[in-house]
């Protein structure tokens, strides 16, 4: 779940580019761009193909279609203090997964979180654009990645585990977790 998320949002394309081509650990390739708003009704589709146990996961509310309101949070950021990208499939454009990563006004903490579609999920995704994310952040000059997961969502509090995050219990909610990793000492390499 993201926390930080109180952006102005102008829509204005990112100072530098961080599209990619990318290719996971099983061979699938994808692109991976800043959405637009004009993605609006495109992700209205993916999140369609999202399961509700990880939309549950993904929102940490109980949500069983993801609202307007919410779509063009997600698509029309401000760049600079939030930033969400598409992962998209290049024969057909759709989208398979989501990663935003909304930080404070100060850029030194970012909440980052990840979903994947039903049909896309174990082929590497999350992995590359958990490292994407990452190399996008440490050139912002963030110094702290957290992401709030539930108790019982294994899959993401491992992976995210296997990418150097640390988990440690959410104060005030036993139903959650916090999962951080520090980026000081790391170079973007992007
Ligand atoms: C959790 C979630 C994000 C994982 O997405 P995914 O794209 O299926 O994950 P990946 O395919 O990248 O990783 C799956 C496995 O492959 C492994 N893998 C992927 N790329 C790898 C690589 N380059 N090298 C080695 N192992 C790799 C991962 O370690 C993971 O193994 P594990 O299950 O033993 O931990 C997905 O299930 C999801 O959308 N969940 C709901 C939303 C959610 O939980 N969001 C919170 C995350 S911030």
């Amino acid at each position: 779940m993201i926390l930080n998320d109180d952006t102005s949002r102008t829509g204005e394309l990112p100072m530098t580019d961080w599209s990619r081509d990318l290719i996971t650990h099983s061979g699938f390739k994808f692109h991976v761009r800043p959405a637009r708003p004009d993605d609006v009704v495109a992700l209205g589709a993916f999140f369609a193909r999202v399961t509700p146990e990880d939309l549950r996961f993904r929102f940490l509310s109980s949500m069983k279609t993801v609202d307007q309101d919410r779509l063009k949070s997600m698509t029309s950021v401000d760049h600079r203090q939030t930033e969400s990208f598409l992962a998209v499939e290049p024969s057909n454009g759709a989208i398979v997964a989501t990663a935003m990563l909304a930080c404070d006004p100060a850029l030194e903490v970012g909440d980052v979180a990840i979903s994947v579609s039903a049909d896309r999920k174990n082929l590497g995704i999350s992995w590359e654009l958990l490292n994407h994310i990452t190399r996008y952040a440490v050139a912002k000059g963030v110094k702290r990645l957290q992401s709030l997961e539930s108790r019982s969502n294994g899959s993401a509090i491992k992976l995210e585990k296997e990418l150097g995050f640390t988990a440690e219990p959410y104060l005030g909610d036993s139903t959650l977790m916090l999962l951080q990793k520090r980026l000081d000492q790391q170079t973007s390499g992007s």
